[in-house]
């Protein structure tokens, strides 16, 4: 990413991301190494560092925000593995190396999602506990955590993961399309911006804008992997690319062709860009990344 703040916050998430995962007993260390197989495994980060930069960009310090950073991060990766399993999209590739359920089967990848996903919590109602007494600070982070939590579950990610499968292999409306990808990946990223500005305790006006910028890089980022899986490489993507045709997934390319896609994303990045022109130079960062991933190659 060009903006050298990305990747300050990105070592910043990297550096601490296993001191947030509990551990197992002895007995139960197979697990353990498969959460984080998936987890050391890298990826960009994207979320946790949205997170942080949101909370940033409202007067919070990174530290702060880092619990729910990473709580995102396992939400995320959580949602990979089991998009990876046999029984939805059935992949052998992820991050570059084997996917989760490759090197630890089957049940212990599902097992390894449901860890991750519940070691979220944790770690978020663990740093809440440090606040029991701080109604205020409270308050943010059980908004954040709600709005994480909203993003992630039935009314975001997996609603939206629940279509796609259900849409494989069949005709898509465009509105549907558009539920699926706002919903299974759209949600989370959004979820990232907007609980940056609430752990940060940001006015409605920069939530909203936040949330609206969140839709709109969140919808892109989505059509630009959909782009990719048609003309990435398997090289930079660090997972197999030609997937959605073979599964006949419903996808912006297979319902609207690759220019229109394409017009699409670049429309979405204008509108973000749009959202943030308001806050000037103090929106660089966003703007940045806007830029950036409707170029991206991974
Ligand atoms: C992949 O997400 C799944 C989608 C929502 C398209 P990323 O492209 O953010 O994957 P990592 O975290 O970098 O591996
Ligand atoms: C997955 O979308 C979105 C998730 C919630 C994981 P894809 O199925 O297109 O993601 P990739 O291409 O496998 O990373
Ligand atoms: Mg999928
Ligand atoms: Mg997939
Ligand atoms: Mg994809």
């Amino acid at each position: 990413m060009t903006n050298p703040q990305y990747n300050v916050w990105k070592k910043l998430v990297d550096d601490h991301i296993l001191d947030f995962l509990p551990s197992t007993d002895a007995n139960a260390h197979t697990l353990k190494e498969s959460m984080e197989y998936s987890l050391k495994a890298g990826g960009k980060r994207l979320r946790p560092v949205l997170l942080i930069a949101a909370a940033d960009f409202c007067g919070l310090d990174a530290r702060e925000a880092l619990p729910y950073a990473c709580a995102l991060e396992f939400v995320h990766t959580s949602s990979l593995i089991h998009d990876d399993l046999p029984c939805m999209d059935d992949d052998d590739l992820r991050r570059g190396i084997p996917t989760n359920h490759k090197v630890y089967g089957e049940a212990m990848a599902t097992l390894a999602g449901d860890g991750l996903l519940l070691a979220s919590f944790e770690a978020m109602t663990k740093d809440c506990q440090l606040y029991l007494d701080d109604p205020e600070k409270m308050r943010r982070r059980i908004r954040a955590m709600n709005t994480i939590v909203k993003g992630s579950g039935v009314r975001g990610m997996v609603q939206g993961q629940s279509c796609d499968v259900e849409i494989e292999g069949k005709e898509c409306s465009s509105a549907l399309l558009d539920f699926i990808h706002l919903n299974k990946t759209a949600a989370l990223i959004t979820a990232s911006v907007k609980a940056g500005g609430y752990l940060a305790g940001a006015d409605a006006k920069t939530i909203a804008d936040l949330t609206a910028y969140g839709e709109a890089i969140g919808l892109a980022f989505q059509i630009a992997d959909d782009l990719l899986d048609v003309y990435g490489t398997e090289e930079e993507m660090g997972k197999r690319v030609h997937k959605d045709a073979e599964l006949s997934k419903a996808t912006y390319p297979a319902v609207y062709g690759i220019e229109a896609s394409k017009a699409r994303l670049a429309e979405l990045t204008e509108r973000a860009l749009a959202i943030m022109a308001p806050y000037y130079d103090n929106a660089q960062f966003f703007n940045d990344l806007a830029r950036d991933l409707m170029t991206r190659t991974n």
